[in-house]
């Protein structure tokens, strides 16, 4: 016994005292993830390895998820599956009062004197119980431009959920990865198990064959050829929606999802006018601006769409475009005849999100605007959400694409950058060769 807890001890301190592997295996100061499109949902969808030993976990990106959730039910295997125990200073953390028995035998997700918490599939609104459990995490760490050392986090907490709760999400996956702002969020657990700052940041592609990126902490965040997208970012405040927007939920829990203060839009500049009491979120949680990557394309309310479809086709019209019929789920369409490409994407109206003041504003262009639905067609990729929507704007996936968005929970403000088309690189640039 002896021995070996000397050679332990001996290589422990050879480990810390050798500072460039000190700095990759014990404090990373970010950490990387690839994030895929999936060409026939349009869901994002991103890799973790988890269990002992390690496998490759595909889960949906679900910006504004309360946690990480997994089937447990089909392929668990793993000898570091810890269910948590009721009233546990785990099952506080995850916000998980009650107290669970499993009435087979034990097994991941099925474990007596357990809490439970609700996972949520977003993308078809359902939710179900599961039990709190940590496994061993792994990923890769950063410094902004490459891939660096592997670094594990040995009890990450998640929830296990039972197979059906898949339905509806991309081939393979197997649940959720929520980044949401909550203390079981990925972003706070890594923060928390690396001691970082409560920053990430999201850069998604907009093709199905070259993977985006979500960073863990703060910048650098390098695409090639050596664009730091931190370094122009504008700011705006990120706000709390006092009501929870997932589909179960403890009473009283205020939503995990990112909101922000969208006070008007612009066509080409010039102001729509809109019923701005729906930009605000009222005490029951509705209206407002969120952002979505569970959403393919961005989602107004019935009379915002009107209104701002409306500033669109006329400022099309100026332009000598020519608007045909429309291609579900578009209403507003365009012949592609008479629309120049630039490298911006397809020259049509700019919107612009406009935030805390008129010189604080998201500029969408073409690329984002705009959805090639044939070669003839483009369509204004926005859909109506109807008259009865829970959030009033949601930005979805299409409108985020190259653009790198960062979130500071701790600073409660999200940071944007310009299309990153108009640096002359993509989300798809950052360069996944480990330097390790
Ligand atoms: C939980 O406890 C009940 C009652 O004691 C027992 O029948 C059941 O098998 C247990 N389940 C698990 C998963 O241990
Ligand atoms: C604006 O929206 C609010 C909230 O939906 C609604 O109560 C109000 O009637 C609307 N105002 C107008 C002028 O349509
Ligand atoms: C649109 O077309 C009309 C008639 O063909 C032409 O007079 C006008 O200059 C065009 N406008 C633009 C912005 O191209
Ligand atoms: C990507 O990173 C690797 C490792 O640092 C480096 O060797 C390679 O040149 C980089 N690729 C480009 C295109 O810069």
């Amino acid at each position: 016994m002896a021995p070996l807890q000397y050679f332990l001890f001996a290589s422990l301190l050879l480990y810390i005292s050798s500072p460039s592997l000190a700095q990759q295996s014990f404090r990373p100061k970010a950490l990387v993830v690839p994030v895929a499109k999936d060409a026939s949902t349009l869901q994002y969808r991103t890799s973790i390895r988890q269990r002992t030993p390690l496998v490759p976990v595909d889960l949906v990106v679900d910006l504004g998820g309360r946690f990480m959730w997994v089937d447990c039910d089909r392929d668990y295997f793993s000898s570091t599956y810890r269910p948590t125990r009721c009233r546990s200073a785990q099952c506080s953390l995850a916000g998980a009062d009650g107290c669970g028995d499993c009435f087979s035998a034990p097994r991941p997700g099925c474990n007596n004197n357990t809490c439970g918490v609700t996972p949520d599939n977003s993308v078809t609104h359902v939710a179900t119980s599961g039990e709190v459990a940590q496994d061993v995490v792994s990923l890769q760490s950063t410094d902004g431009r490459n891939p660096g050392g592997v670094v594990s986090v040995p009890r990450f907490l998640f929830a296990c959920a039972p197979t059906f709760l898949l339905r509806g999400l991309a081939t393979g996956v197997a649940g959720m990865a929520g980044l949401g702002r909550t203390r079981i969020g990925l972003p706070s657990q890594l923060a928390a198990a690396f001691s970082f700052r409560r920053k990430f940041a999201v850069c998604l592609s907009s093709s199905t064959s070259a993977n985006g990126v979500i960073f863990f902490g703060d910048g650098p965040y390098v695409f090639l050829p050596g664009i730091d997208a931190s370094q122009s970012l504008t700011f705006t405040p990120l706000f709390i929606n006092p009501v929870s927007t997932a589909s179960a939920f403890p009473m009283g829990e205020p939503s995990a999802e990112y909101f922000i203060g969208v006070n008007s839009i612009k066509v080409n500049e010039k102001t729509v006018l809109l019923n701005t009491t729906l930009l605000s979120i009222n005490n029951q949680g509705v209206g407002g601006t969120k952002i979505s990557t569970v959403d393919p394309y961005t989602v107004l309310e019935a009379s915002i769409f009107k209104a701002v479809t409306e500033a669109f086709i006329n400022e099309a019209a100026a332009m000598n475009i020519t608007r045909v019929g429309g291609v579900a789920p578009f209403e507003v369409c365009f012949s592609s005849s008479n629309i120049l490409s630039t490298r911006l994407g397809a020259a049509v109206p700019s919107i612009d999100l406009v935030l805390q003041n008129q010189n604080v504003f998201w500029r969408i262009f073409g690329a984002n605007s705009m959805v090639e639905v044939s070669r003839e067609v483009l369509c204004l990729g926005f859909v109506n959400g109807g008259s009865d929507t829970r959030t009033s704007i949601v930005i979805g996936g299409h409108q985020l694409e190259n653009t790198l968005v960062q979130f500071d929970l701790a600073a409660s403000r999200l940071g944007f950058s310009a299309t990153l088309l108009g640096r002359q690189t993509t989300c798809a640039n950052f360069n996944f060769t480990s330097n390790a």
